[in-house]
């Protein structure tokens, strides 16, 4: 028989106290930090779904290999196992470890990057792109038309537009293009699946204009999961299978071991090609640490090898999909609008559909984000026009969607967290109509969304 209850396929093996607060207390802690849901301190939110990166829940193999970890400054045992548990997956001839993902982009795009150079992705993550334009070179998005609609049922909506990105390389030139990106799962485009045959054709384009293609691949795991569950021919295969199909793709990856690799901290940036990983290796010295261990001890280099066997399990993705999908459904069923198909890692508010009445400038998502942190001490994180809206030339411009992401760390809440999450949104809905826009009162330069301040309208 099946069963309608999806039951966490573990059992919790040591815990973290929540510190209950009221609605008043919130009120005061939100408002003193600027209406910024980054600068709260996490002792006072209830249920934390700011983001899926770093947050989950270790096994205890991994706690073990914790302690199994052999911190030498060169040529470590743990490094031998991380190499080879990610090149089991992603056979790349060289793996440069990071400290997390933004190091491995950091390192990337110092290499290739610069002015006069342009790097198309479906979706570049707020990261990508920062460092993108940090390096003096443009970041273009590229996802097909279904991923900028968020309530198209697309079932690989962040595929990317092949015909876009074709005419890009045209246009701009193979000479200016140092590598196509492809974020599998888009997260800014709401957590949505790449598919096989998609990335089967950006290849080929690739290999075309012999333009080196590389996977940010923070979300592999769930992006192959849902290729199996979703793209035709594909049911009977192991997901650890089409991971390796993915990634002989490519020429290269950079990674936050963050997400699917179950680590709290960590990530890499691996590739084909000699030189490239000479020019990177120099880099990872100058910055983050010696090549065999790079930003991380040799324990979490051990916790992220054991973490990356357990990712690809098919009882654990089944749950981990089906219980994101819970929550977006409940939410849906109570009229509450959200990107769909639900994502893998995250579920996705549409603010600009349930607030029509606060203009982008005006910042939706943010006040919806606000909100669900007063009402119900829950954090999530405005994707919109907060994030996305300053340009590079100091101008603001309304972003395409303006979400609210409440990100499902792994392994970490149980059902009836996320019931009393659903229960919250839903008070929330029913004075949707009530709530009011915000102002920035400081922002810096880049990467706004970080420190920004507010203040209501
Ligand atoms: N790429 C994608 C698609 C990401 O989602 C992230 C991080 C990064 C790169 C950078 O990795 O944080 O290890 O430096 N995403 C987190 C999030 C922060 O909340 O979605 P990092």
């Amino acid at each position: 028989m099946e069963f309608k209850t999806i039951i966490e396929p573990f059992r919790i093996h040591s815990v973290a106290p929540i510190q209950m607060t009221t609605e008043a207390d919130r009120k005061r802690y939100i408002e003193a930090v600027g209406y910024n849901l980054f600068s709260l301190q996490s002792d006072n939110v209830l249920i934390d779904l700011l983001t899926d990166s770093g947050t989950g829940a270790m096994s205890r193999n991994q706690w073990a290999a914790i302690q199994h970890g052999d911190e030498s400054y060169a040529g470590s045992p743990s490094w031998e196992l991380f190499r080879n548990a990610v090149q089991n997956l992603f056979p790349f001839k060289h793996v440069i470890p990071t400290h997390q993902g933004r190091a491995a982009e950091k390192i990337l795009f110092t290499a290739v990057g610069g002015k006069g150079k342009f790097i198309p992705n479906n979706t570049h993550f707020d990261t990508t792109r920062a460092n993108v334009e940090y390096s003096g070179a443009e970041a273009f998005d590229l996802v097909i038309a279904e991923g900028r609609d968020a309530a198209n049922l697309h079932p690989f909506k962040g595929n990317m537009d092949v015909v876009a990105l074709e005419k890009f390389i045209l246009e701009k030139g193979v000479e200016n293009i140092p590598v196509v990106m492809m974020t599998i799962t888009n997260n800014s485009g709401g957590g949505q699946p790449v598919s096989l045959e998609n990335l089967r054709a950006v290849s080929a384009i690739c290999k075309k204009y012999q333009l080196p293609l590389f996977l940010d691949a923070c979300r592999f795991a769930e992006n192959a999961w849902f290729i199996r569950e979703r793209e035709p021919g594909q049911q009977d295969r192991d997901v650890a299978d089409i991971v390796r199909e993915i990634a002989s793709l490519a020429d290269g990856m950079t990674m936050s071991a963050k997400k699917d690799p179950l680590g709290n901290i960590g990530g890499w940036l691996a590739l084909n090609d000699d030189d490239l990983a000479s020019v990177c290796r120099n880099l990872l010295i100058l910055t983050e640490g010696f090549p065999t261990y790079g930003g991380l001890a040799g324990r979490d280099l051990e916790a992220l090898a054991v973490g990356l066997t357990e990712i690809v399990s098919h009882d654990y993705l089944k749950y981990r999909i089906q219980s994101t999908a819970y929550l977006g459904n409940a939410l849906l069923a109570g009229g509450i609008p959200v990107v769909q198909p639900i994502g893998g890692h995250a579920v996705y508010i549409d603010a600009k559909a349930l607030l029509p009445h606060i203009p982008a400038l005006e910042y939706p998502g943010q006040a919806l984000a606000i909100e669900l942190y007063k009402v119900g001490g829950i954090r999530g994180c405005e994707i919109g026009t907060v994030m996305f809206g300053r340009k590079p030339d100091g101008s603001e411009v309304p972003s395409a969607m303006e979400l609210v992401r409440l990100a499902i760390p792994r392994r970490t809440y149980t059902q009836s967290h996320i019931d009393y999450v659903i229960e919250v949104c839903l008070a929330v809905k029913e004075k949707a109509s009530k709530l009011r826009g915000y102002r920035i009162v400081q922002e810096p330069a880049a990467l706004r969304h970080f420190t920004a301040t507010f203040e209501p309208i």
